[in-house]
């Protein structure tokens, strides 16, 4: 559907013209003083040095043309539109007008929202997770940020693909390996001698596993000998010695299960569970590539590509492709990966997501592979890079006893804080009780459960993305988890509150009264109306500049805008049945769109809560 603010465009472009000025003066915007107008078009101002007029000549000729206008063809865009000093335009839009479009959202299935994508491949690499780590907090954020930018893109017409992206090919496996030697030095893997088969069976649990790496990796930093090893171990592995092999294929399926299951918690998916290791095999090609080219150069032993350019505000050091003892580095695996794409699935965009502190890793492998013609000049690689958590101190969140929070204990946490809040509301039952759980007044265990793991989910996701990406926040479990503010409960609690009206009005009008919606009557009706013709352009920008609080920033203000609604017309009780079976449809539209936006970000609403 045409945006709403674009069909008022038309019709100012249209009037300036007739006017005698460039169509490029009729910009309009989202008004900055709701108490004055809806919509407003400065342009009289900037058409008034060009013209050498004043400008509020010219906004009077626009508008006394508009109302002609709008009288002789009896359309119904506007109920108001005023010249004011210096040369403002005020526009208010007529309550036909917007019952219009809205009955034409409610009609589409998209609500509205058009699909711009055309099927364009979008490749989005977030998540990150590194094998045999834990799954914590840092990796939350790229996680929560990707999966909202893969669905936004989904819903606009984008073929995304999602990459996890794994830190599989690493030190960590040298570490795990040596660690693995000197817990076990019996296990078959460490027999030079021995040439049969591998075991199937993984000689460690997750648990094991996760112990194993913390254990080497602090082991690493005090004993250099432990650390040689696992850097050999590490460097056998990446020849193809077949007993690391084997070692590194059971971390790889012990470590999957495992995060499978995690980002499967957060309700996360990816379309493809690649990593480092699958960069592996194009390393020697595009090592050769890049020499070949003239684009690589020795420095100090390693083999450098230069990446500065001319306009760069500050030096960018060259990008290190390998180093002196011949290891591969992040940014090679990373091109290596960028060829894989190229080759499987050409992109026409690339989106990473990661810490802002690789923001340099990024520009330098950006370059490289365009520099190389890996990928072409005009295609679009974005890198948004997110700032640190903290915890309510301003630093970098912690557990209570300073150590890194798992993001299992996290999630568990949050969904405590939200059943505590279910648990003020209503009365949970210990035993199922259908007849008081059907009057509402209390939910059994069971229930209260599923609900304060989606509302925690809500929580933690819309506590996330509703700050700007770049941005620190700090994770504030009793904020997030209130159901009054700018939270993620709130949306769902008004969501919840819509689902309730519905079903109490299908159970008092069982006859359908068929309506459409109607013209506002109240100003809290015309304000959730004008909210609800903005959702399409908003999802688009959101998508376009990669900004999931964008999103979250239009729910907060629907959301507001229907319970002022709610507040001041009483649904339930109105007895003109036309204008009550209107506002069905409408806070219809208002739940599709809520609930069509809180999926895109990555969380659902229970039905009661
Ligand atoms: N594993 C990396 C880390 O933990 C993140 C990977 C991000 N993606 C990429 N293509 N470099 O920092």
């Amino acid at each position: 559907m045409e945006k709403i603010q674009d069909l008022i465009l038309a019709q100012m472009e249209e009037a300036f013209s007739a006017c005698g000025y460039e169509k490029r003066f009729a910009k309009v915007v989202l008004s900055n003083r709701p108490d004055l107008c809806e919509y407003q078009c400065n342009g009289a101002m900037a058409a008034a040095k060009l013209y050498k007029k004043k400008p509020i000549d010219i906004a009077g000729e626009v508008t006394a043309f508009l109302s002609k206008e709008s009288e002789e063809r009896d359309s119904f865009v506007f109920s108001e539109i005023n010249a004011v000093m210096p040369g403002f335009i005020n526009i208010r839009l007529d309550g036909r007008f917007l019952a219009d479009y809205l009955d034409g959202m409610a009609k589409e299935e998209k609500l509205g929202v058009e699909e711009p994508g055309h099927g364009e491949t979008v490749i989005v690499d977030y998540g990150g997770a590194n094998v045999a780590k834990p799954l914590h907090v840092g990796h939350l954020r790229s996680a929560v940020i990707g999966e909202c930018i893969r669905r936004m893109g989904n819903f606009l017409g984008y073929h995304m693909i999602g990459d996890v992206h794994l830190g599989d090919w690493g030190l960590q496996m040298g570490l795990i390996i040596e660690e693995l030697r000197d817990r076990q030095p019996e296990l078959i893997y460490f027999d030079e001698s021995f040439q049969g088969e591998y075991p199937k069976e993984p000689p460690f649990t997750i648990s094991e596993l996760e112990d194993i790496y913390p254990s080497a990796s602090a082991k690493s930093k005090t004993d250099d000998s432990f650390r040689e090893r696992a850097q050999t171990a590490t460097f056998k592995l990446q020849n193809g010695y077949a007993p690391y092999a084997a070692i590194w294929k059971h971390i790889m399926a012990v470590s999957l299960a495992d995060l499978k299951k995690n980002y499967g918690n957060l309700d996360v998916h990816f379309d493809l569970w690649k990593g480092e290791s699958d960069a592996e095999p194009y390393i020697p090609w595009l090592i050769k590539d890049l020499q070949d080219k003239g684009l690589a150069r020795e420095s100090q032993g390693a083999l450098v590509v230069d990446i500065a350019q001319e306009t760069d505000s500050k030096e960018l050091p060259p990008c290190i492709v390998r180093k002196s003892d011949g290891a591969a580095l992040y940014a090679t695996s990373d091109l290596g990966t960028i060829l894989e794409r190229e080759k499987l699935y050409q992109p026409a965009k690339y989106i990473y997501i990661t810490d802002k502190r690789q923001e340099l890793h990024f520009i330098q492998v950006f370059r490289v592979a365009k520099k190389a013609g890996y990928v072409k000049t005009d295609t679009p690689m974005i890198h948004i890079g997110f700032g640190t958590m903290n915890g309510r101190d301003g630093k970098p969140f912690k557990t209570r006893d300073g150590g890194v929070m798992r993001l299992e204990q996290l999630i568990g946490d949050i969904e405590e804080a939200v059943y505590q809040r279910i648990l003020e509301n209503r009365d949970v039952l210990e035993e199922d009780d259908t007849d008081l759980e059907k009057s509402g007044a209390a939910m059994s265990e069971k229930e209260a459960r599923a609900t304060a793991r989606l509302v925690g989910l809500a929580a933690l996701k819309y506590g996330d993305l509703s700050n700007q990406a770049a941005k620190d926040y700090v994770f504030d479990l009793d904020r997030f988890s209130s159901f009054t503010g700018n939270t993620g409960p709130y949306i769902l609690y008004t969501i919840v509150r819509i689902k309730s009206i519905l079903n109490n009005y299908e159970q008092a009008n069982t006859e359908k009264v068929k309506s459409r919606i109607l013209p506002p009557v109240t100003d809290t009706e015309k304000e959730l109306m004008l909210e609800l013709t903005r959702y399409n352009e908003v999802m688009e920008n959101a998508f376009a500049e990669a900004a999931p609080h964008k999103l979250c920033q239009y729910i907060y203000e629907l959301a507001n805008a229907f319970n002022g609604f709610y507040r001041d017309n009483k649904i339930l009780a109105q007895e003109d049945k036309a204008r009550q079976a209107g506002w069905i449809q409408l806070i219809t539209l208002t739940r599709d769109v809520l609930s069509t936006c809180i999926h895109v970000l990555g969380f659902d609403a229970p039905d009661r809560m």
